[in-house]
């Protein structure tokens, strides 16, 4: 009989492309993906450590598939409830006696041992957990991918040595590692193969790749490497998420310059636009130099839409601290972000700074922040009505007959078409936007009324 896995995703795109990689492996032992949890032989949690809620997910979530796994038992079916993750990580053993139905536990290092762990629990029935960080990296063990989207994830880089004093990566991802460049292209080539047409190269400070040439003589760096990717036939756009500020070269930034596929998108957080809250952040750069690079950025690709992320209430933030975050902005007008009000993380240096800021007042800050921030995301797809952008289609929309892509500049964007769009790059003429995503109608269409 067929078996079936079932997974579900929290947290970040490394996440959505380690799941993949776990369906990639799984799928050697015969288990294929399915969205039943029902039916389902396996079912998977990849968990996200980053924020206090997104930890709190997990235990709620595991309740759930439990009442599956009984249910299923009355059918006389046997279920593995599966964590994998970076709350994994963070708790080891511990998360077995806060939650029993959990079977098997996995860190974000360690998926490529799920099918041994997989075959020793079917034979024994042992709880068992992996969350070392392995000397040897993971990837070496992985099979090929066979997984197949249009628009794809490829982790190159994974773990982070920046140890923001706020942030919990570092200890879950582990320190900084880039993966080579025969093993990322030949990885690029398989997703082509598959059907990707555009693939977003993934690391927690992906600017900060760095490998060999073919020869093993010169170093490369991110834009050498996108140079590379951008070679492969049939491989239309690429991006890069996320990008640490005082790390982005000149070389990436010339690379928006000269290489068609490279998508004009840098998601470049800046968290705070005060330097005594950067500093407090242990963030390697200034709010000057931040706006230098976003300068350079404009100057190479005067189009570019840039993203970033924001932390309001961070210990010690005054209210004048605060107005320069909503100041820098202002300034910066960007295109899409994502504000979140700062979390206490265990083992974190900022989770024991004595400054902590109220809740009610991160709450005030944030609904600021975010009111501004929607504002200039909705005007800046405004300005495309009237226009026409090509889309690279991903997706059914939510209607029938309705099709959802992307333009170069991230937007989501649905058109109406009687037959399958996806896997198309299309012009589309925009007809109206909203913060979130811009509806337009297909050229053929018009040259057609
Ligand atoms: N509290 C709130 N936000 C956080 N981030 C990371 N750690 C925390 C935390 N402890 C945010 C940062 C980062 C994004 C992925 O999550 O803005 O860029
Ligand atoms: Fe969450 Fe960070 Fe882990 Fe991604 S790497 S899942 S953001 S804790």
């Amino acid at each position: 009989m067929k078996k079936h896995l079932y997974i579900k995703t929290f947290g970040c795109q490394m996440n959505v492309y380690d799941s993949n990689r776990i369906a990639d492996a799984l799928k050697q032992l015969g288990y294929h993906q399915t969205d039943c949890k029902e039916e389902a032989d396996i079912l998977l949690l990849n968990t996200c450590h980053i924020r206090e809620k997104a930890a709190d997910k997990l235990f709620s979530e595991v309740g759930r598939l439990n009442e599956i796994k009984k249910k299923r038992a009355t059918r006389g079916l046997d279920t593995l409830i599966i964590v994998a993750g970076c709350v994994v990580q963070a708790q080891g053993k511990e998360i077995f006696k806060k939650n029993h139905a959990i079977d098997l536990a996995v860190g974000p290092q360690s998926y490529h041992k799920l099918p041994q762990m997989i075959a020793e629990y079917l034979r024994a029935h042992n709880r068992l957990i992996e969350a070392d960080f392995p000397a040897v990296s993971k990837f070496d063990f992985l099979p090929q991918t066979t997984h197949s989207e249009v628009s794809t994830f490829l982790a190159i880089q994974e773990g982070c040595d920046n140890f923001c004093s706020y942030c919990v990566v570092p200890y879950t991802r582990g320190c900084e590692y880039s993966r080579s460049l025969s093993e990322i292209m030949e990885e690029a080539r398989a997703l082509v193969q598959n059907g990707a047409k555009e693939i977003m190269l993934l690391g927690q400070n992906v600017n900060c790749w760095h490998g060999l040439d073919y020869e093993q003589k010169n170093e490369m760096d991110l834009g050498d490497l996108i140079y590379e990717v951008s070679k492969i036939k049939g491989l239309e756009r690429i991006r890069y998420t996320t990008s640490y500020p005082s790390k982005i070269t000149d070389n990436l930034i010339n690379a928006h310059r000269e290489i068609d596929k490279l998508m004009p998108y840098i998601h470049l957080p800046i968290q705070a636009g005060s330097d005594t809250v950067l500093k407090a952040m242990n963030r390697q750069y200034t709010v000057a130099g931040y706006l230098e690079i976003i300068q350079k950025f404009r100057t190479a690709r005067p189009d570019i839409a840039i993203s970033s992320d924001f932390i309001v209430g961070f210990p010690g933030e005054t209210d004048a601290d605060f107005e320069q975050t909503l100041a820098i902005a202002q300034h910066v007008q960007y295109a899409q972000s994502y504000s979140f009000k700062y979390s206490p993380r265990p083992g974190t240096p900022a989770s024991l700074m004595k400054n902590q800021i109220a809740e009610s007042v991160k709450k005030e800050r944030l609904a600021r922040l975010q009111k501004l921030l929607l504002e200039q995301q909705k005007a800046f797809n405004k300005r495309f009505v009237g226009q026409t952008i090509f889309v690279l289609f991903t997706t059914k929309g939510a209607k029938s007959g309705q099709w959802m892509g992307w333009t170069p500049y991230m937007q989501n964007t649905h058109v109406e078409a009687p037959n399958s769009l996806i896997g198309q790059i299309l012009p589309v003429k925009i007809t109206s936007a909203t913060a979130s995503s811009l509806s337009g109608t297909l050229i053929p269409d018009i040259l057609n009324a």
